[in-house]
């Protein structure tokens, strides 16, 4: 009677939190990249990059930190998507730059509690050498905070990428071969977080944060407030494994992190000896990232994870590109904002047809009244290509000089209507 009394209370007490606890990017891993036989052949080219890499380095460090292949220090622009619904979930603008140093400090071990780590376990604990920038050029060429907002009709969200799409009310990644896209969301209460691995779709490529467990200062939420879901994250978009190998005493595919029979929560103290999975008497490294414990309980990645991780920068590996990034550079396009049709917040030139060939005509909604204002066509690159003053309502453009492509399409005036076409 008494045992089935604990054994309630526990149930009603653990429950929520362990539920709380999922983790994301596995379960998202199982519904998703698995079952695409493509998408598994890429992983598997990614995983032979990646232990031809590690095989290289193990022989030319000896001492030396250098790594051959691999820029000295690696630099990857951020976009940050908020994605809110209810006002609060509006983060500022300090919540998102407190993440942003909460990941510099992780990746180059200059997190303040670092000394925490037990000294048998320091010596593995290294500066993983990368940085991360909020974008300074945005995918069209002009200048950006690297913060993209939208307020959205969507109150809750899952890890089924709806996020990622417009139509979905989320927001499009940009490209992701140039950029790490975070989608910061109101994630329903048991996901904390969810990343893709290297190797999979590149239109959904990125991690996904819940809002009030992003960044260490504004809204954050204990004990998840020192911005380490996002750590954690990013750690999975760059190929680690939690530590236990998702299965009883896993691999992780990392030499210097120890067999580990589960994950574990909350805080433990040192030494957290898990009884068969012969893990040696300093038990688990429940302090690395890539394990669930709280967020003022994990300090650390190892060089096996460092060279995991980096070995996805050489050549031929799927996140070099990100080293040629025009994302940090200067913006080349000085036109005003993008005629992004965003059908949700504002009204859009009407395009006829679309696509088009010859003359197009274009019309505004009711109230605006495009008669003497100035109609404008740019190239996808902000170009700007034809301008011609409306004579009435509906005015007409001759389009068989523009090659194919897509166009962008502006009123001058108060009302910057927006519209866009493409031309066969
Ligand atoms: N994917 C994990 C989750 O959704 C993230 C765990 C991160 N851990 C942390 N202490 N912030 O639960
Ligand atoms: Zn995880
Ligand atoms: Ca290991």
């Amino acid at each position: 009677m008494r045992t089935l009394f604990v054994c309630a209370l526990l149930l009603c007490f653990l429950t929520p939190v362990f539920a709380q606890r999922e983790c994301g990017t596995v379960n998202y891993l199982n519904k998703s990249s698995q079952h695409n036989p493509l998408i598994a052949e890429k992983q598997n080219q990614v995983d032979q990059l990646t232990a031809a890499f590690i095989k290289n380095i193990t022989q030319v460090m000896e001492g030396n930190d250098t790594i051959k292949g691999v820029a000295e220090s690696i630099t990857i622009p951020v976009v940050v998507h908020i994605l809110y619904n209810k006002n609060e979930e509006n983060i500022s603008d300090d919540q998102v730059f407190s993440q942003i140093e909460a990941l510099n400090n992780d990746f180059r071990k200059l997190n303040n509690d670092i000394a925490k780590v037990p000294s048998v376990f320091a010596s593995l604990a290294t500066d993983c050498g990368i940085n991360f920038v909020l974008a300074k050029v945005d995918p069209d060429g002009r200048a950006t905070t690297g913060i993209n907002r939208k307020k959205t009709s969507r109150g809750t969200w899952l890890d089924d990428d709806k996020m990622k799409f417009s139509s979905s009310g989320g927001t499009e990644a940009w490209d992701t071969r140039q950029y790490l896209n975070i989608w910061v969301c109101n994630l329903a209460s048991t996901i904390l977080g969810y990343a893709t691995f290297p190797g999979g779709p590149e239109n959904v490529d990125g991690v996904v944060i819940r809002w009030n467990v992003f960044g260490t200062r504004g809204k954050v939420w204990a004990p998840f407030d020192k911005g380490r879901t996002t750590t954690h994250e990013v750690g999975h978009w760059l190929n680690l494994k939690h530590t236990w190998g998702d299965i009883s005493c896993g691999d992780d595919d990392v030499h210097d992190t120890p067999k580990q029979r589960s994950y574990n929560r909350g805080c433990p103290s040192f030494p957290k000896i898990n009884a068969g999975c012969d893990n040696g008497s300093n038990g688990d490294m429940f302090m690395n990232f890539m394990d669930f414990t709280d967020d003022a309980c994990m300090q650390m990645f190892t060089t096996g994870q460092k060279n995991r991780m980096l070995a996805l920068f050489a050549q031929g590996n799927v996140r070099n590109s990100l080293l040629s990034s025009k994302a940090l550079g200067e913006p080349w396009n000085n036109t005003d904002t993008p005629a992004v049709v965003n059908t949700e917040n504002k009204q859009t030139l009407n395009v006829f047809p679309n696509p088009a060939d010859g003359f197009i005509t274009i019309s505004a909604g009711e109230g605006n009244d495009l008669s003497g204002k100035t109609i404008m066509i740019y190239s996808a690159t902000g170009r700007l290509l034809l301008s011609t003053v409306a004579s009435g309502n509906r005015p007409q453009i001759n389009t068989s000089s523009l090659q194919a492509g897509i166009y962008f399409i502006r009123v001058s005036g108060s009302q910057k209507l927006p519209g866009r076409f493409i031309k066969k």
